[in-house]
């Protein structure tokens, strides 16, 4: 019972997380003062370092997070049609370009799942930190999609 309880209130905290997530994409407050911003852009994991040092180490070290060497291993890492799923911001302002012009964007990184993050590194105040970055709704299944998988 002990044990159900403990992970009953991890599950509730993880749904409530995703929750608050989906409220803030909708909510029209965020969408209209979202408007009289400049456009997010990019800027890469490195940046994400200085303040949130924890994240990017436990990130990084989780083995998927170097997903760009397994097409690097099969020749395929200027192939337009493996790149945009396992690099972050492809095609987009400051995002993947190619190997030799933005190798820092090479990987899934942060920003694939939070979203161009540079509004959100230059926020003044917690408050702004918080706004200027919500999780898209179904942005896991825009690369999560494929059952057949083209790599192989
Ligand atoms: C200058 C400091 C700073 C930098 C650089 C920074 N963050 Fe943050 N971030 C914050 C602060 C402050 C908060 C709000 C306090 C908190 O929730 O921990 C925050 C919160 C967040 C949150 C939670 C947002 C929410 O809805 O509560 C995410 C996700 C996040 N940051 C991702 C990133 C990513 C990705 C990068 C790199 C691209 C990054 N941050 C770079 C300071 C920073
Ligand atoms: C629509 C997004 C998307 C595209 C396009 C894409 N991939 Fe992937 N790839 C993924 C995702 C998501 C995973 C991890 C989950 C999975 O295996 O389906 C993955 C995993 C892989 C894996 C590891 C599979 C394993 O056995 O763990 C290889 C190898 C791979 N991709 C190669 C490629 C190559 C080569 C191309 C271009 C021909 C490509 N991918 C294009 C999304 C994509
Ligand atoms: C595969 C997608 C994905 C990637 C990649 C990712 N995150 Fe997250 N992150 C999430 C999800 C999902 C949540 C939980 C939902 C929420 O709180 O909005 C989350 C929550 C967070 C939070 C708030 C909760 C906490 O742990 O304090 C921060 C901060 C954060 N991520 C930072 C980062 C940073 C920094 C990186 C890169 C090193 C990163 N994330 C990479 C999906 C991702
Ligand atoms: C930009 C494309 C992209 C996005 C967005 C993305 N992923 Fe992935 N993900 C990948 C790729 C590519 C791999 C393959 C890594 C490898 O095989 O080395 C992967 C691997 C994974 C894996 C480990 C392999 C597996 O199949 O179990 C998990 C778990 C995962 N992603 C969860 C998520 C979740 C949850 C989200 C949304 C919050 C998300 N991803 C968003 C591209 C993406």
């Amino acid at each position: 019972m002990k044990w159900f309880m403990k992970n009953k209130a991890i599950f509730v905290i993880i749904i409530s997380c995703l929750c608050m997530a989906m409220q803030s994409q909708i909510s029209g407050t965020f969408a209209e003062k979202a408007k009289e911003e400049p456009e997010p852009y990019y800027v890469g994991m490195e940046k994400c370092k200085e303040c949130h040092p924890g994240d990017v180490k436990t990130y990084s070290e989780w083995k998927y997070s170097r997903n760009f060497r397994i097409l690097e291993m099969r020749g395929k890492e200027h192939d337009p049609q493996c790149v945009p799923c396992h690099t972050t911001g492809y095609g987009k302002p400051g995002g993947f370009v190619s190997v030799e012009e933005t190798p820092h964007m090479k990987n899934v990184q942060c920003e694939a799942c939070h979203g161009p993050a540079s509004l959100h590194v230059k926020a003044p105040t917690i408050e702004e930190h918080q706004r200027t970055l919500s999780i898209p709704r179904n942005v896991c299944t825009t690369c999560h999609h494929q059952h057949e998988h083209v790599g192989y």
